[in-house]
């Protein structure tokens, strides 16, 4: 069938707006709403055997990986490694026999992801594939796969279909963490009911942030910005690559996440007031040391932007010139929630720079060519 951009300018502000409901139809899919467990589909390996997991994948893809080391980690106690595909295929690493290797992947196509997939499968090793093409390569050729319900996603930089692969890995967390008896069902059962509150969650900031005053402000100064300097931390931090990497992608602004940390060495040396920062931080358990660099920017007179809640808006009032509240939500969850400020950042920057947002220059939506 032929897809529209019905009321929309773009593919892409569509499929930002498409969030809510294909995160809820993914989660619908992997959550037994009244049970409030996961349902995983079959999996190539028991999954109470695991001792390790070994994520690769490409691009925005690669960023759902690092958010989930992240929720496997703290959830499960074993290790997870996350590689970009085109390192991974050729290194020639180990795999690990007890281990669960996850390739994440849009399109089910992309050359590197695929072809780290067979090195797998030829070291005899269990492979699982998410993807939002179910009749792709990947999913075809892994000996397991899981799907994101995102639907079509025609825009070469991905939007709905990072969170929805964001939404199918954390329930993957919760379904390892649950077989590995590392969290209890009453446990499961609150992140499974934080999880289906993110559409709607979704769904209101989208709604205020639509038309926002502030919000312009915002897009203005980015778009007037050379540099960009996206920080977070923990969960935050792959979200602040990822919204680099859409700056990037679109508005062709140079930009790069960092994790906040790291910023004392490096980037901090390019702190001015010409150089935007923006900040992830949700108010959890690594916000108070976010804040902490951010008193570092703003001593430098550095122009913070933070997107964060009401608490933590609160606690920033002082040092960001410009601030974007969103619903309170649980610190698990927020990295769904997060991104969407990003995505509209890197659009709305990008429609007043005049970029052909959907096909933008260079970019392919799937590399199958080396
Ligand atoms: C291309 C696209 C990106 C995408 C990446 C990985 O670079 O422009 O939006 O994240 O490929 O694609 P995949 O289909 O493997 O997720």
């Amino acid at each position: 069938a032929l897809i529209g951009k019905g009321n929309f300018r773009h593919f892409m502000e569509k499929e930002i707006y498409e969030q809510p409901a294909v995160i809820g139809e993914t989660l619908g899919s992997l959550i037994d709403t009244v049970r409030r467990t996961t349902m995983l589909p079959p999996l190539p390996v028991d999954l109470a055997k695991i001792d390790r997991v070994t994520i690769v994948a490409c691009g925005t893809s690669y960023y759902a990986g690092s958010v989930a080391k992240y929720w496997i980690e703290s959830l499960v106690q074993i290790p997870v490694e996350v590689d970009i595909a085109s390192e991974y295929r050729y290194r020639q690493g180990p795999v690990s026999p007890g281990g669960l290797a996850l390739f994440i992947s849009q399109s089910g196509e992309t050359i590197d992801t695929l072809a780290a997939m067979r090195y797998v499968k030829s070291k005899g090793s269990a492979t699982l594939a998410l993807v939002n093409v179910p009749t792709s390569a990947m999913a075809r050729e892994a000996d397991g796969a899981m799907r994101t319900l995102a639907g079509p996603e025609i825009g070469v930089a991905s939007t709905k279909a990072f969170t929805t692969q964001l939404a199918a890995l954390a329930c993957l967390a919760v379904g390892l963490a649950v077989a590995k008896g590392t969290i209890d069902n009453a446990r499961a059962s609150q992140i499974t009911g934080a999880l289906m509150e993110a559409p709607a969650r979704c769904a209101e900031l989208l709604a205020r942030l639509d038309g926002d005053e502030s919000f312009k402000k915002i897009v203005e100064t980015i778009s007037e910005a050379r540099d960009v300097l996206y920080l977070g931390r923990g969960t935050s931090f792959p979200i602040a690559m990822e919204g680099a990497l859409k700056l990037k992608e679109i508005s062709y602004i140079h930009a790069e996440g960092y994790a906040a940390g790291e910023m004392k060495h490096g980037p901090i040396a390019l702190i001015d007031e010409q150089v935007p920062v923006i900040a992830v931080a949700p108010s959890d358990h690594w916000f108070e040391k976010t804040a902490s660099n951010l008193h570092e920017v703003a001593a430098r007179r550095g122009h913070v932007i933070a997107i964060t809640d009401k608490a933590g808006a609160a606690h920033l009032s002082g040092i960001a010139r410009h601030i974007i509240e969103l619903p309170d939500i649980d610190p698990l969850v927020a990295p769904l929630l997060y991104t969407l400020p990003a995505q509209l950042i890197a659009y709305h920057v990008a429609v007043r720079k005049g970029t052909d947002v959907d096909q933008p220059r260079n970019l392919a939506k799937s590399v199958v060519v080396e």
